[in-house]
């Protein structure tokens, strides 16, 4: 085989996705879920310990540790009927960070996990549009359908309107109201059904089912729920969306599958259809034109970097997604934007708390090498004979904000260098106030965790204890051009005018209200919630 047809082999067999959800919908459940069919792990619970020892795998930092939640997040990979897939793990607790936002970037389809009794909630809308903005592919997974769920018909009705997306349901939900029984397979035409399984379904189970005109069905499901099905089907068939790939892969429609992770019950189903639904890498955007996958010159890009990767070695890991050529350990790839050869010589992937060597890996792939302090998130990394840029990671804004200073001013130079370095690793923004010394600085984070994360961190890291001081800003956009932002900001008390670190105008408001206001009143100011990277 030339290496031009393996290159191409091996990136049509490559599926790279994350999980998004709101907390508690059950993504871990699912993600272990995913790892049990596909072999990669052969007993659920492997990835995280149940009540007792609550922490994911990908747990390193001892914060997350102890408050038994996963603040970093890392790729999973495994193969399945020939595929290979890459899971990328977006942390899943309330606090979440810029990077679960990054993290969307480096994939080419999405799996939202929708919890069946609470339908779309906070943060899987926020991640939505995240996905909605890149137009990947959707995948939606309606889980804990074995316990007491909204109707079904509600939770597609939710979707739709919250989400603005078409539906079509691969499957449909008998007996939602706590008495379920399994679902329809609307392609197979056929019944699945339901076996509880009473050990959170550390096993692997097979499917089993019944055509729709066996005679035992009214016996199993009961009359009710029988005509029920018969009911809800006609009427999906006529009113409900038609089945569209095109849409799918636009990102328009979203396939949706009923199941319940942690009986395993639907989970194979999914990931047979996903593995035929969803995408394999596409051609991404360079400021020279689109980059095909399919290409035999390497190039990817930095989509996180992790400190503390191992706390014995005070390590910093860049996550590179791979977008084109075949990688190999040992590689010399050009980092565009120092103009610097850097040769990635321990390449490695992580999974779980282990750490393996990649041999090669090809487009689709995560890597991890280690970074002494050469990248940058979103850098681009290319073959040493070329020079291009894929399109920028966008800065998502901050939601929380807080001025912070050092407690002792000899470590001033510490405060700056710790501060710097955190920022870089995109776990907090940095904005100064324009004219104003930076003895204090404003600090923006996605989610305020960071902030404990950053206060053990400068002590730990830096030798440095940090004054925090909360400030009551909720709202955070970048503004264009400067001299209006400055009117904008007038007399209010609820708007401030802070500077990012590439010195643009940002403005920080303190209520729904305000921010409302000065969209209205925009005296021909353009506010962006994300940062235009073009501004750059
Ligand atoms: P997250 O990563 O999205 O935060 O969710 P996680 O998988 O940790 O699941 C949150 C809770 O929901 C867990 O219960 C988990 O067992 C439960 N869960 C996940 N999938 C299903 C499902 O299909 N059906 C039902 N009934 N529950 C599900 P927990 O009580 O917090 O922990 P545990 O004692 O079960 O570990």
């Amino acid at each position: 085989m030339s290496s031009n047809e393996q290159i191409l082999k091996e990136v049509n067999r490559r599926k790279t996705f994350a999980i998004i959800s709101h907390p508690d919908a059950g993504k871990t459940t699912l993600t272990e879920k995913l790892l049990l069919y596909g072999g990669a792990i052969r007993l659920a619970g492997a990835v995280k310990g149940r009540k007792a020892a609550k922490h994911a795998v990908s747990d390193w930092m001892e914060i997350e540790k102890q408050r038994g939640i996963s603040v970093t997040s890392s790729a999973m990979q495994f193969d399945y009927q020939g595929y290979r897939i890459n899971i990328l793990d977006t942390p899943g607790h309330q606090d979440f960070s810029e990077d679960t936002y990054r993290t969307l970037m480096a994939a080419d389809s999405a799996v939202m996990l929708i919890d069946g009794a609470k339908g779309v909630e906070e943060q899987t809308l926020k991640l939505f549009h995240v996905c909605k903005m890149r137009g990947i592919p959707i995948f939606t997974f309606i889980n804990k359908l074995d316990r007491y769920c909204k109707n079904p018909f509600e939770l597609i009705e939710e979707i739709e309107k919250t989400l603005g997306i078409q539906s079509y349901p691969m499957n449909w939900p008998i007996g939602t109201e706590g008495n379920f029984k399994g679902v329809y397979n609307r392609e197979l035409k056929q019944i699945e059904l339901f076996n509880n399984q009473q050990d959170h379904g550390q096993a692997v189970i097979a499917t089993t089912t019944l055509s729709v005109d066996n005679e035992q069905l009214v016996e199993l499901l009961g009359a009710d729920l029988c005509a029920q099905l018969c009911e809800d089907i006609e009427l999906l068939n006529i009113a409900g969306d038609r089945f569209d790939l095109e849409k799918v892969k636009a990102g328009e429609l979203t396939p949706i599958f009923f199941g319940s992770a942690m009986t395993n019950f639907g989970v194979e189903p999914f990931l047979e259809k996903f593995i035929l639904l969803a995408p394999s890498p596409a051609e991404r955007k360079t400021n020279q034109g689109m980059k095909s996958p399919h290409e035999d010159r390497f190039s990817g890009f930095v989509f996180k970097i992790q400190a503390n990767m191992d706390p014995a070695h005070r390590d910093r890991i860049a996550f590179i997604r791979i977008c084109s050529g075949k990688f190999e350990r040992g590689l010399e790839v050009n980092n565009v934007r120092i103009g610097k050869t850097i040769k990635l010589a321990q390449p490695q992937q992580f999974f779980a708390q282990e750490r393996s060597i990649i041999e090669e890996a090809y487009a689709g792939d995560i890597i991890g090498v280690y970074d002494p302090g050469v990248f940058n998130i979103g850098d681009t990394l290319c073959d040493i004979n070329e020079s291009f840029r894929f399109e920028g990671i966008p800065i998502f804004p901050p939601e929380h904000f807080a001025l912070v200073t050092t407690k002792d001013a000899m470590k001033r130079k510490q405060f700056l260098k710790g501060i710097a370095q955190i920022a870089e690793e995109g776990a907090i923004q940095v904005f100064k106030k324009p004219n104003i010394g930076i003895e204090a600085l404003t600090i923006g984070v996605v989610g305020v965790l960071q902030f404990e994360v950053l206060e053990y961190r400068m002590k730990n890291e830096y030798g440095v204890d940090i004054n925090l001081q909360r400030l009551p800003y909720c709202y955070a956009r970048w503004v264009m051009p400067e001299n209006v932002a400055k009117d904008l900001v007038g007399y209010s008390g609820s708007i401030d005018l802070v500077e990012d670190q590439y010195n643009r105008p940002v403005l920080l408001f303190k209520d729904q209200w305000s921010l409302n206001r000065a969209i209205d009143n925009n005296k021909g100011a353009k506010l962006y919630d994300v940062a235009p990277t073009n501004l750059i």
